[in-house]
């Protein structure tokens, strides 16, 4: 069954029914004010983090689910009956539905009993508040006597301490009603200077901010005490749980409509102008009544959805393809590219999934979104640059993950992680093809967050490179520490107790256990980091990195080949993983991936055997799963990955992610049909159709769809934050469509079916436009002979950077095979 449709003109997906197999969400704001808004309004929002500075409350894992929201509800004040416009949560089977989500706002429209309602939410660039747009239309032949009632839960900023701690929380929740406006202030009076405010454009019917009362005792969110009776009980709320609710009345002759504008903020004053007078507890308003009083006019709230569409029309720019494949260009184009600006802001925090309590930004995660992201807002790619690797500690690794709101590395989850420092170098290199700035090489960064540690960025990579240097294992390989890509390989956690974090147990001195995967990973970004070095002039530093990736191919050689495929790891008896010797996991795809977009084994035949390997033994129709045969019981050895059951997650499920290392390979060796194929299965766009089984929003990738040993083969779970998103989209755009940035230009090298005709690609770069055409009379897969720069030939496919023109570049690139 289909739930909707994609409206690709105006950048929409477009839900037309409320009961979607899961909630199907979009985020709102894409710079410091962000929420997560479900097509039912569920979801909630915050400013920077999702966990200390949450401003509205949200119920993960409820059942029924998907509660806690930015509602609305009508009340036909005639008969007394009211439903909510977005259907949820009072579930009014509605004569009309419709939600449409777009590039950073959703409109969700719907009808009942002749009343017709819309309501707009979106976030204004530059600002740290989100506006609800609604209007009522009534379309009886006579008149309507409506009440409005808005409602939203207050959280008290730290979301974990907001949903454990009730002995303290039940006495701490503090609001000011004010001209209207309804301020949240809870522990304001303390050691915070930040507050919500929650306003509405038109004259009050009366208010509620204490939640019970507006719900009444025992009622839930489908039956408010305040909405039955149709008035509001002009609540305070002390203590027990803040809320805000505007009770609006609208009386609407035939045929006419009104508009309501809602906003919700966040704001910080000053610590020292807290309070207006200073010596009272109230809150000082001056400072953000100018901002609320904008934003209650409707032409302000027109002319700022209007920039916010103009800007993402700019950043889509950047990148668009015709090619005769429409879920690549829908995916290219728009809902792959504004997912990479999700996982960048959000990295894995706050999603239906994510509960925005458990995690910050990871320093891997981070690192691998920006080849998704890079190319929009190169400026703020730059910033988190920075700002990741001055969490890097001296010894080159690198904390696990960092916290947003104070750029500091995480001390709970530490260090370890083996491959994570490797990954600033492929962030790097990604960041300055892209936009030529070598400069940043120069910027002084400090080590772990330390005044006067600072060192120029180049250093953090050279540490990053020698970090592994400093690790090698029995048989040459870089030991893989708690874990590499792969979390769930904990080799050196041998847990026995329940409820200890695979990741942060250690029980072994971790000097056996290897991971061929960062051989992999190093001699690929060891390649990179000698070409950077070698363009800054350090020519021996550039011959050591590659005498080191010469002496790790060898090893790789001869501990890492399995016969048919490259070997998984070493475990900490020195057995091999994802070896033929092996009874479980014989085979991986991580090492296959990596390994090949390191260039190993691309001359001897090697990664064709490997690809052909995991044609064989690891593709299904819905993707690639992790490994074969799943682990059916739990290896105390291998850790996390043998305690998912077979087909989910990291033990074999098809973790969407590292499918496009695969993809990658695939179009390095030539393979333009298989490489389309796979990336085909894993695209959203393209299972629509089966939406009942995948169950995940149809516009975005999953973390994981279950794999062929799951009862639920193709189901997917862990939709948007996802390292899938930056992989693929940098995969569909710069290894099949083979638009790729070089740190000399901009390469053309597609590798596509044989059945396609051709397509144009139209990228900005480096202060030019170029509009590229491929065609492919012959009907090739790979291999331009000819590429003609507006009419002239030029030699090799690389496009050199050229001084700003006026007009754009006209490309002409024929493959010929
Ligand atoms: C999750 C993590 C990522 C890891 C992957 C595989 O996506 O965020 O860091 O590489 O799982 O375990
Ligand atoms: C869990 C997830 C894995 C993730 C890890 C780190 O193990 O299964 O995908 O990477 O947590 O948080």
């Amino acid at each position: 069954m289909r739930y909707g449709h994609f409206d690709d003109q105006q950048r929409e997906y477009v839900i037309t029914r409320p009961n979607t197999p899961l909630p199907w969400i979009n985020y709102l704001g894409c710079e410091a004010y962000f929420g997560i808004i479900s097509n039912t309004a569920g979801g909630y929002s915050f400013y920077r983090d999702a966990r200390l500075r949450r401003l509205t409350r949200y119920r993960y894992n409820n059942a029924p689910f998907d509660v806690g929201g930015r509602y609305l509800y009508i009340r036909d004040n005639d008969s007394g009956e009211f439903w909510s416009p977005s259907w949820q949560p009072t579930c009014t089977k509605l004569d009309k539905y419709e939600c449409r989500h777009g590039m950073g706002y959703t409109t969700i429209s719907s009808s009942y009993s002749k009343i017709e309602a819309q309501t707009t939410y979106f976030v204004p660039l530059g600002e740290t508040l989100e506006i609800w747009k609604f209007s009522v239309t009534n379309r009886r032949n006579k008149p309507a006597k409506l009440s409005i009632f808005s409602s939203i839960e207050f959280c008290l900023w730290d979301a974990q301490d907001d949903a454990t701690n009730f002995q303290r929380n039940f006495s701490t929740g503090q609001v000011e009603v004010n001209n209207g406006v309804i301020y949240h202030k809870t522990e304001y009076r303390e050691r915070r200077n930040h507050f919500a405010y929650f306003a509405c454009s038109e004259k009050l019917a009366g208010f509620d901010t204490q939640r019970d009362t507006f719900l009444g005792a025992y009622r839930s969110w489908d039956n408010p005490a305040a909405v039955e009776r149709g008035k509001s009980f002009n609540s305070v709320a002390h203590g027990w749980a803040p809320h805000g609710s505007h009770h609006v009345k609208v009386n609407l002759k035939p045929g006419e409509t009104k508009e309501i504008i809602f906003v919700l903020g966040y704001h910080e004053n000053p610590v020292d102008k807290k309070f207006d007078p200073p010596d009272s507890q109230t809150i000082n308003k001056q400072t953000v009544k100018p901002v609320i009083a904008k934003y209650l006019k409707g032409k302000n709230v027109v002319a700022a959805f209007q920039s916010l569409r103009e800007n993402w029309d700019g950043l889509l720019s950047t990148y668009q393809v015709q090619s005769p494949d429409i879920h690549a260009n829908r995916m290219v184009n728009i809902w792959n590219a504004y997912q990479c600006m999700a996982t960048f802001n959000m990295s894995r925090s706050a999603s239906f999934y994510e509960s925005g309590i458990g995690r910050g930004l990871g320093f891997r995660d981070s690192n691998q979104d920006l080849l998704g992201f890079v190319h929009m807002v190169p400026s703020r790619a730059r910033e988190r640059i920075l700002d990741l690797s001055a969490t890097q500690l001296k010894s080159g690794g690198a904390f696990h993950q960092y916290q947003p709101l104070t750029k500091r590395g995480n001390n709970d989850i530490g260090s370890g992680f083996n491959d994570d420092p490797h990954w600033l170098i492929l962030g790097v290199g990604a960041y300055i093809k892209e936009t030529g700035d070598w400069g940043i090489l120069d910027e002084p960064v400090q080590f772990e967050n330390e005044p006067g540690s600072e060192q120029p960025l180049y250093e953090h990579l050279r540490r990053s490179f020698n970090y592994t240097l400093e690790r090698i294992g029995p048989h040459g390989l870089p030991l893989i520490g708690r874990a590499d890509w792969n979390d769930c390989l904990n080799l050196n956690c041998f847990s026995d107790t329940p409820g200890q974090s695979f990741q942060t147990t250690t029980n072994k001195d971790g000097k056996v256990a290897e991971s061929v995967f960062i051989a992999g990973l190093f001699v690929m970004v060891g390649k990179e980091l000698a070409t950077i070095a070698k363009k800054r002039g350090l020519n021996k530093e550039a011959e050591r990195c590659l005498a080191e990736v010469a002496k790790m191919e060898k090893v790789i050689y001869q501990h890492g080949w399995d016969g048919a495929w490259f070997v998984r790891a070493y475990d900490d008896f020195g057995k091999p993983i994802g070896s033929k010797v092996c009874k479980e996991g014989k085979i991986f795809i991580e090492s296959q991936g990596m390994c090949i977009m390191a260039g190993i084994g691309l001359k001897d035949g090697k990664a064709r055997r490997a690809l052909a390997s995991v044609n064989k033994h690891l593709a299904t129709k819905h993707g690639i799963v992790l490994q074969q045969p799943a682990f059916s019981k739990y290896y105390i050895h291998l850790g996390e990955i043998s305690s998912y059951p077979p087909g989910y997650k990291e033990n074999a499920g098809i973790f969407c992610h590292n499918n496009p290392w695969i993809i990658i390979s695939e179009t390095m060796v030539g393979n333009g049909n298989r490489a389309f194929d796979y990336y085909t299965r894993i695209n959203p766009s393209a299972r629509e159709k089966i939406g009942d089984l995948h169950r995940c929003e149809p516009y975005v990738f999953a973390q994981m769809i279950a794999g062929k040993d799951a009862p639920t083969h193709g189901e997917a779970k862990n939709s948007w934050l996802t390292g899938t998103a930056a992989w693929t989209y940098f995969t569909a755009t710069q290894w099949i469509l083979g638009i790729r940035t070089e740190f000399d230009g901009l390469r053309v090298d597609p590798v596509i079916p044989a059945k396609w005709k051709g397509f144009t690609v139209t990228r900005r770069f480096r202060g030019n436009t170029y509009v590229i055409e491929v065609k492919n009379p012959k009907g090739k897969q790979r291999g331009v002979k000819k590429l003609l720069v507006n009419g002239k030939e030029i030699a090799g496919n690389v496009l050199p950077v050229l001084p700003p023109q006026s007009k754009p570049i006209h490309v002409e690139a024929v493959l010929e095979g």
